[in-house]
């Protein structure tokens, strides 16, 4: 298979050359995974657009479909699979439809996307998007089209991302790219290739145009965001937080993910100063035993995790914690699940992700341990340790009746048009009657009930 080389394409098929400049071609991307991914699809119609696409959210308009994509389980790259099963009979409809993936499973799978699978037209990696209009036209011309090269500086620092959310409210703000922490059965560090840390004032400058525009909240994103540390330790995440809440006191900070290993007590004092970063935190254990945290290589013990949440509890008394849970990894015995939930006890997390331990090839676990949790435990042990979650979200929830917090309202109700949403600093959501208020403000509300996933309140 050939591999194009894109900086040597001079001659490009003239004909879509026109209908991309003229602005006669319209993308249509579909986004999986992460909120990381969620802001590079931005990122990518933002490239577009400036090379000729205009951005179309209705598929049947499309001449180029994207899906941008996760390998983050098995699970995740089956769902893609069967999208692309569907792409490909509609382009024996559509004739010149071009199909791209884009994203983790570009990456991850690479030219076996286009040969073995013939599914798709061009491979485009999560670094490589600044050559997607070449590439485009590559494909366009009848050839194969692929570039899955990682690079150690592209965070995409200068590019403007097109908003494709619909709210106007919220907005995501990638500050660094990668990961270099190699946990055993994770597939990140392969598919995003090694941590860097953008721009701080690109940051800023993003940030500021989103208040411009009237965005009320930032999502600070990357995949362990302690580790941000620009120019040699010039600026690190608790400089950050700060520098971007003092941008606005108007303005709502938020932030993903924490790393129980990194994460200092200079970002929970950073978070305790300023009212408007919100207090929140979503710091991932993924186990309750040190065993299997060990076997995980997270780099933190049962008990380090533990003084971490009691720095978050002592320096941030009002704050939420959710977590995420692997259940079934290699080794694991009754006697460790039985950790993880007693662990969950213990910190009454608000809310949780959970997941089945889901092998993915050339991982460290993948080469080195035993996929050796049989399908039904897993399945048992994720079912209880989602019954315990449900418990304490429930328990937390109870909690909050009778309070009144601050709710950014970012919708409409989907089950009563006369009902608004937001969330509130600690980032549940709360619904509450619409009467005068708008999406995008700020409104004070009394909870006066509750279940384990949703808070209901009255205006105040
Ligand atoms: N960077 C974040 C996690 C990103 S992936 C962190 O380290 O906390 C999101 C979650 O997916 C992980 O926290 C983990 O719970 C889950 N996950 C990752 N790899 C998985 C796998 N192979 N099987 C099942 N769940 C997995
Ligand atoms: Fe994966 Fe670990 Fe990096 Fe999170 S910190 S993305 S789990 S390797
Ligand atoms: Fe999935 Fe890639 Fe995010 S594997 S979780 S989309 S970084």
């Amino acid at each position: 298979m050939q591999i194009i080389d894109v900086n040597k394409i001079n001659e490009p098929n003239t004909k879509l050359k026109e209908k991309y400049t003229q602005g006669h071609s319209k993308a249509y991307i579909e986004t999986y995974g992460c909120q990381m991914n969620v802001a590079d699809s931005e990122v990518v119609v933002s490239i577009l657009n400036k090379n000729g696409f205009a951005y179309t959210d209705e598929l049947n308009e499309a001449d180029l479909i994207l899906v941008n994509t996760c390998s983050i389980r098995e699970n995740a790259e089956t769902r893609v699979f069967n999208r692309l099963v569907h792409f490909k009979h509609l382009k024996k409809k559509k004739q010149g439809l071009l199909v791209g993936v884009i994203g983790c499973m570009a990456e991850r799978l690479k030219e076996k996307l286009l040969e073995e699978e013939k599914l798709v037209d061009l491979v485009v990696g999560p670094d490589a998007y600044r050559d997607l209009p070449k590439l485009v036209q590559q494909a366009g011309s009848g050839q194969q089209a692929i570039n899955v090269l990682l690079s150690r500086e592209e965070t995409y620092a200068e590019i403007s991302p097109v908003r494709l959310d619909k709210n106007g409210v919220s907005a995501f703000v990638s500050i660094m790219r990668g990961c270099d922490n190699m946990c055993a059965y994770c597939v990140v560090p392969f598919t995003r290739g090694r941590e860097r840390s953008r721009d701080p004032q690109s940051i800023l400058n993003e940030v500021q145009e989103l208040i411009d525009k009237g965005y009320k909240e930032v999502t600070l994103l990357g995949q362990n965001v302690d580790k941000y540390n620009w120019n040699k330790g010039e600026v690190n995440f608790a400089q950050l937080l700060e520098m971007t809440a003092q941008l606005n006191p108007k303005l709502r900070v938020r932030f993903s993910t924490s790393y129980p290993q990194d994460m200092t007590d200079e970002v929970l004092y950073a978070i305790a100063k300023y009212d408007n970063i919100c207090k929140y935190i979503h710091l991932p254990v993924q186990s309750g035993s040190t065993r299997i945290l060990d076997l995980m290589k997270r780099g933190y013990t049962r008990e380090w995790y533990m003084n971490r949440i009691t720095a978050i509890k002592n320096i941030i008394p009002d704050c939420a914690i959710s977590s995420d849970f692997i259940a079934g990894f290699c080794g694991e015995t009754e006697e460790d699940h039985k950790d993880t939930l007693s662990l969950m006890e213990w910190v009454g997390f608000d809310y949780s992700y959970m997941f089945k331990y889901s092998e993915r090839p050339n991982t460290y676990a993948a080469r080195n341990l035993k996929d050796d949790v049989p399908e039904d435990v897993k399945s048992r042990r994720l079912d209880e340790i989602i019954q315990v979650q449900n418990r304490l979200s429930l328990e937390s929830n109870k909690k909050d009746v009778g309070k009144t917090f601050e709710v950014l309202v970012e919708g409409v109700s989907k089950k009563s048009e006369n009902r608004l949403f937001g969330r509130n600093s600690q980032n549940k959501v709360i619904v509450f009657d619409k009467k005068d208020y708008q999406i995008g403000d700020y409104v004070q509300v009394k909870v006066v009930d509750c279940t384990s996933a949703t808070l209901m309140g009255e205006a105040v």
